[in-house]
């Protein structure tokens, strides 16, 4: 982990300065924590979490106040999902999974495949076992979650550093150069629902590893390949590329979803610019989902000694913390992102006064269908909430998560399920439904109550 480390400062330390002063004036309507604040946005504020960790109270109260979507920083990675072969293991990530349920969170899928962390049966095999052995645990584990991952990192870091930007040389990439198109194909049919990523680090600018990377997307997105979101990890040192919003914002104009996934900064007198350079970035960039901390206070965070995160070791809020939170309430509310998935397509209803509203994003293909629904609420909190879609004739919902539905067909209800009713003033939920035919073509109506 030092080597990474010091590679990834030493990258960072040649390049310019942040530009761009932390202080900005909240707004009227400021949030006053990183999940109020960044749904006003449309994004979500997540953490990186160790389960076993849950249990401290005063971590999982800095956990329950400020985050809106938790991703496990190792109990859902290979060796902890599937530690034998065939024979798996999802306690620790069912937790973690009901934790975020449980306190109106949503869950990022951290990672299905990767060179890394690999149980050491997997590391013994080679060729066409390895193969299937692979993209059986792809298909095992998406299926598991399905329907309570919102984006899943599909494949993590298999492109290698230096000037090169090919692959990196690992025994999954000696299975075929198409590994991992064969792991976007498996995870979507295991989880329709969920948003494909790739996910890297040392990608923080236009630079040889990220635009191998952006080939590799251009391709999948010719080809069809179903790959919806690109992670950028963003472990980053004391300085930051220059290019970092026009490097997100190239990889959107691909046609899909960008992700902060795994930021932390070494604590230095720019720690806090650096961390609002990245937030500004991401609201910046309308395909910039959201954005997570890889950790929540300084001595949970695997580069401890650098004191990386937004909590110092006895969970106060630093300056970068400050930083962050006025970064995501400059300039007030703005309307969420256009939504992810290729082939998707959006439609909003207005607010009709108090209550809520929603906006459905399609995933379509030929005879099917995946809705993501986004309930959010109005200038008061809401209490429960039913959202009505209409179906186009020949069209019929499957299955549903995060939701309770009255009726299949026409018009069709979409209850809340007993942890995702209540929504804070502007803030946010999701829930999903599968269907044949066409989805709903119509604007949908929320009804709060
Ligand atoms: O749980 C065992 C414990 O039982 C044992 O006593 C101890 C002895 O070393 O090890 C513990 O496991 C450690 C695990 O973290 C949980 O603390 C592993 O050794 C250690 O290797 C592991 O490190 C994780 C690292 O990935 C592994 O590569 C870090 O927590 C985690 O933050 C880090 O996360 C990665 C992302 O997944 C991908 N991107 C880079 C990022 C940072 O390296």
């Amino acid at each position: 982990m030092s080597v990474k480390r010091t590679r990834l400062i030493a990258l960072c330390s040649g390049l310019l300065a942040v530009a761009g002063a932390v202080a900005v004036m909240p707004s009227a309507s400021a949030g006053t924590t990183l999940r109020a604040a960044a749904a006003e946005k449309g994004r979500y504020f997540g953490t990186a979490v160790a389960t076993s960790r849950l249990s401290d109270s005063a971590y999982a109260s800095i956990i329950n106040r400020e985050f809106s979507s938790l991703v496990a920083e190792n109990d859902m990675k290979w060796d902890a999902t599937e530690p034998q072969q065939g024979r798996f293991s999802f306690t620790n990530g069912d937790r973690l999974v009901s934790h975020a349920q449980a306190n109106g969170m949503t869950v990022r899928g951290h990672a299905l495949l990767w060179h890394a962390q690999q149980p050491s049966w997997a590391q013994g095999l080679s060729g066409s076992a390895l193969r299937s052995a692979a993209i059986n645990h792809v298909t095992q584990v998406a299926a598991h979650f399905r329907g309570k991952i919102h984006s899943w990192d599909v494949v993590n870091e298999a492109f290698a550093d230096g000037g090169g930007g090919g692959r990196r040389d690992s025994n999954l990439q000696r299975t075929g150069n198409d590994w991992i198109e064969a792991a976007f194909r498996a995870a979507r049919a295991a989880d329709p629902g969920a948003k494909l990523c790739y996910n890297d680090y040392n990608t923080d600018g236009v630079n040889a590893k990220s635009t191998g990377i952006y080939t590799m997307v251009r391709d999948f997105k010719s080809r069809g390949v179903p790959i919806d979101c690109v992670g950028f990890q963003s472990h980053l040192g004391t300085g930051i590329a220059s290019d970092y919003q026009r490097n997100l914002q190239r990889f959107a104009d691909l046609g899909v979803d960008v992700q902060i996934t795994e930021l932390d900064v070494a604590q230095g007198s720019n720690q806090a610019n650096i961390y609002a350079t990245v937030t500004r970035a991401c609201i910046a960039v309308s395909r910039c989902n959201g954005i997570t901390v890889w950790g929540v206070r300084d001595s949970d965070s695997w580069r401890r000694d650098e004191n990386p995160l937004l909590f110092d070791s006895n969970g106060n809020k630093k300056q970068a913390y400050t930083a962050v939170l006025n970064e995501l309430n400059a300039g007030g509310p703005s309307s969420p992102p256009p939504s992810p998935s290729p082939s998707t397509s959006t439609s909003s209803n207005p607010q009709p006064g108090g209550g809520c509203t929603a906006t459905v994003s399609l995933n379509s293909w030929t005879g099917g269908f995946v809705a993501t629904v986004k309930v959010t609420a109005g200038s008061a909190p809401v209490n429960g909430w039913t959202v009505t879609v209409s179906l186009p004739s020949g069209s019929a919902v499957t299955s549903a998560w995060s939701a309770t539905n009255t009726g299949t067909t026409g018009s069709v209800a979409f209850r809340n399920v007993s942890y995702n009713g209540g929504i804070a003033a502007a803030g946010s939920t999701e829930f999903g439904f599968q269907g044949t035919g066409n989805g709903p073509a119509a604007t949908p109506v929320c009804q709060a109550g």
